[in-house]
């Protein structure tokens, strides 16, 4: 009997570890690979203003989540390996720079090691930290957002707005793919603020996204 019950006992932890396992390790379905337009951010962070006065005038990388279309909260804060700076190399180091700054804080490091401790430990099982850091910066080196936007005349203005397809559109015309856009509030207006592109399971084919819009979408979008 009391071999039965400790025997017992065992399942029922090894089924709880088990269970732990499977939730840590953060299934996901697909990627959304986000950029952001720096002037938003800093136009409505109200308590500590930018470390730089002037935020750079083209779309930067914010993150590359693994996301889940049945949970729209991703999984975030996987158990697995934290950020290691010496996993970058410094070429690496140096392209990320420019394409994955911290607009707000200035501190690059700290931003890049949030990112992937947030996300990037959900997918580990697909990209390592270097894999990771490169696919997202071969990916914002592909679909450049700033020339696709120029190209269809909509370039940050104080006086015109946009709808939501205005917007979408040129994007899925260059990309063949439909994004998906997310704004800031801004008293009674609301700001572009990103653009995310979806890609599958492996991070590596273009798809479409299909979530609701991060911004409302009947509203005008002003573009700053
Ligand atoms: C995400 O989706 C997968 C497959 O659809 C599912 O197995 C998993 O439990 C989900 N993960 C979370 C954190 O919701
Ligand atoms: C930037 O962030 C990194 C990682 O969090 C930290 O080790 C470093 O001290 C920070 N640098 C500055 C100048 O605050
Ligand atoms: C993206 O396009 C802009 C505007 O045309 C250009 O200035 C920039 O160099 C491009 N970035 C990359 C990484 O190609
Ligand atoms: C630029 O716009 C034209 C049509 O106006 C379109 O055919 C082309 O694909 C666009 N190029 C880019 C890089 O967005
Ligand atoms: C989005 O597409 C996926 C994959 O095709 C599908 O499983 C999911 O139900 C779709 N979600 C919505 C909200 O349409």
């Amino acid at each position: 009997m009391a071999m039965l019950k400790s025997s017992l006992a065992f399942l029922v932890l090894a089924f709880a570890f088990f269970l732990c396992f499977i939730m840590s390790t953060g299934s996901y379905d697909y990627f959304q690979f986000v950029q952001q337009w720096p002037p938003t951010n800093c136009r409505v962070r109200i308590k500590q203003p930018c470390s730089n006065p002037r935020p750079l005038q083209y779309f930067t990388i914010h993150g590359l989540w693994p996301s889940n279309y049945s949970n729209p909260t991703m999984p975030s804060n996987c158990i697995g390996s934290q950020f290691e700076w010496r996993k970058l190399y410094p070429h690496m180091r140096s392209k990320l720079k420019i394409s994955w700054p911290d607009v707000e804080s200035g501190n690059d490091t700290k931003f890049w090691e949030g990112e992937w401790n947030k996300h990037g430990t959900c997918s580990v099982e697909k990209l390592n930290q270097m894999q990771y850091f490169e696919r997202s910066y071969a990916m914002w080196r592909s679909y450049n957002i700033t020339k696709i936007l120029q190209n269809a005349s909509i370039v940050p203005s104080t006086t015109r707005t946009w709808t939501y397809s205005d917007i979408v559109s040129p994007i899925k015309a260059a990309t063949g793919r439909t994004p998906l856009l997310r704004c800031k509030q801004d008293k009674k207006t609301q700001l572009l603020h990103e653009v995310v592109l979806c890609f599958d399971y492996n991070a590596l084919i273009h798809i479409d996204c299909n979530r609701t819009a991060g911004c409302r979408n009947p509203l005008s979008i002003s573009f700053e």
